[in-house]
């Protein structure tokens, strides 16, 4: 099958969401949905999709770095943060993220930028991410605690009710919070395992 990756354009909008939406129920990577396209204003970025057969059939997103370590976990260069990458599940198997990330390379160069971050939360993506041979940068825990009485009573103090906490911990400290914090088990509230990679050029 051909597969052609060119610029997102404006007109792609409505299309975008709809495979963004699509693409965005089959993996854990994200922990929020969207009911706007991003437009990364002040920063460069890159948006790129994958046409096959005339349709949107994957899509990436990077927004790139005006300080060093504004959204990127290491700080020794600009980077670029991807924050949007996927393919329609009907589209496995032909090379369409790979196609992706190359394309993505050849404009952060043309941009002057020789980094990227791919940071997940879904095991399939992290695979891929080793498959692709990323390096890893990095890895935290991501999970929801329900808060302890003294801190609801803290928030109260100013009007705030609180649900609970979206919380972040190193792996060595994740036994421990799990022993003293009643972390929230049930989909779609569960913890994940968040992993960093990079790519250098
Ligand atoms: C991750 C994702 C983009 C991979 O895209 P894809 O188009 O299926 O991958 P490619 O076709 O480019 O695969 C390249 C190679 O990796 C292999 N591969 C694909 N998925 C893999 C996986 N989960 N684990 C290990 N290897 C994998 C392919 O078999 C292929 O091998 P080959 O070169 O020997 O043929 C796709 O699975 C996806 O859209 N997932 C849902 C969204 C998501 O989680 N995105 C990550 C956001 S952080």
């Amino acid at each position: 099958m051909d597969i052609q990756i060119r610029e997102y354009r404006e007109e792609d909008k409505e299309e975008w969401m709809r495979v963004h939406a699509i693409i965005l129920s089959i993996s854990h990577a994200w922990n929020y949905t969207i009911q706007e396209r991003p437009a990364y204003e002040g920063h460069s970025s890159t948006r790129l999709v994958a046409l096959a057969e005339g349709k949107i059939a994957g899509l990436t997103d990077v927004q790139y770095e005006n300080t060093p370590g504004e959204f990127c976990f290491l700080k020794d260069s600009l980077a670029g943060y991807v924050l949007e990458f996927g393919r329609l599940p009907e589209y496995s198997g032909h090379q369409v993220g790979k196609k992706l990330i190359d394309a993505t390379i050849e404009d952060a160069k043309k941009k002057g930028f020789n980094r990227l971050e791919y940071w997940t939360q879904d095991r399939n993506a992290q695979r891929y991410y080793r498959r692709v041979d990323m390096k890893e940068i990095g890895r935290h825990y991501r999970f929801r605690i329900r808060p302890k009485q003294d801190v609801v009573d803290l928030l109260h103090k100013d009007y705030v009710g609180v649900e609970y906490l979206y919380c972040a911990c190193v792996p060595e400290e994740w036994p421990l919070i799990k022993q003293k914090y009643e972390v929230i088990e049930k989909h779609p509230l569960e913890p994940h395992l968040c992993i960093g990679f990079e790519i250098r050029f």
